[in-house]
């Protein structure tokens, strides 16, 4: 995952709910605990490697304040996002796994003022890229971990909505492409790209995003939690 090892090296995991780190806390050595602004953010080690893993709750408010919290309160120098999204892209089924190349927050819009749409104003930055040498080491733990499923490289669109219908799908494939949706990875990029913090987006595939099984995300959640949880254990292995 890097090029010299650095002792200083503390790795934030985030996940929005207790199915995507209970599997990480139960795997790791916790020896403190610390709330700050009612997220509970536990340090300790895992695989040997000291790491700090905290659910910050589901939207890109929280995740953008625990992203920024883990880094500058708690020394993080690497985040992990991990846990579950629809897919945006009909190749991409439930349980297959997106690492991200970037992450958008598609429900950004000041087009109307001259930005693009998504464009985090005075960014110059629509897309927040993530780390190459991170999602490399995640994709390599996908296949380490879970070589069953797919594994897919590209754009995680991040919003404060559930998308569930085809209509939404659309609507935000049409202006960024990507291949999930989900509610907090692109706070998360945005707040490590202000901190110069490298990050990566790991997100397993929970439901179709359209509404078309409605009950997919509830039976897979668990699942993609899982799933991701033991790819982000994999990674912190082979660091
Ligand atoms: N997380 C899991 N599935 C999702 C979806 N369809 N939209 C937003 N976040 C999600």
């Amino acid at each position: 995952m890097k090029e010299a090892k650095d002792s200083q090296e503390v790795i934030g995991i985030i996940g929005a709910m207790d199915e995507e780190i209970d599997p990480l806390l139960e795997a790791a050595q916790i020896r403190g605990k610390r709330v700050v602004a009612g997220m509970e953010y536990c340090e300790g080690t895992l695989e040997g490697k000291p790491v700090v893993i905290v659910r910050c709750g589901m939207g890109k408010v929280n995740a953008g304040i625990c992203a920024n919290t883990i880094i500058n309160d708690f020394g993080c120098t690497r985040v992990l996002n991990a846990g579950a999204a629809g897919s945006l892209d009909n190749q991409i089924d439930i349980g297959d796994v997106v690492v991200s190349v970037d992450a958008v927050q598609h429900d950004f819009d000041v087009s109307v003022i001259g930005f693009k749409k998504g464009e985090i104003p005075f960014t110059g930055l629509y897309a927040f890229p993530a780390d190459e040498a991170m999602r490399r080491a995640a994709v390599e733990a996908v296949r380490e971990v879970a070589p069953e499923v797919g594994v897919f490289e590209g754009r995680v669109c991040s919003g404060d909505q559930f998308v569930s219908t085809s209509e939404q799908k659309d609507r935000i494939t049409s202006s960024f492409g990507g291949m999930c949706s989900e509610m907090e990875g692109g706070a998360i990029a945005q707040a490590c790209y202000l901190n110069d913090t490298p990050f990566v987006i790991i997100r397993a595939i929970s439901d179709k995003a359209d509404g078309s099984q409605a009950m997919e995300f509830d039976a897979f959640k668990a699942e993609a939690g899982a799933r991701t949880a033991r790819v982000v254990q994999r990674m912190v292995q082979n660091l």
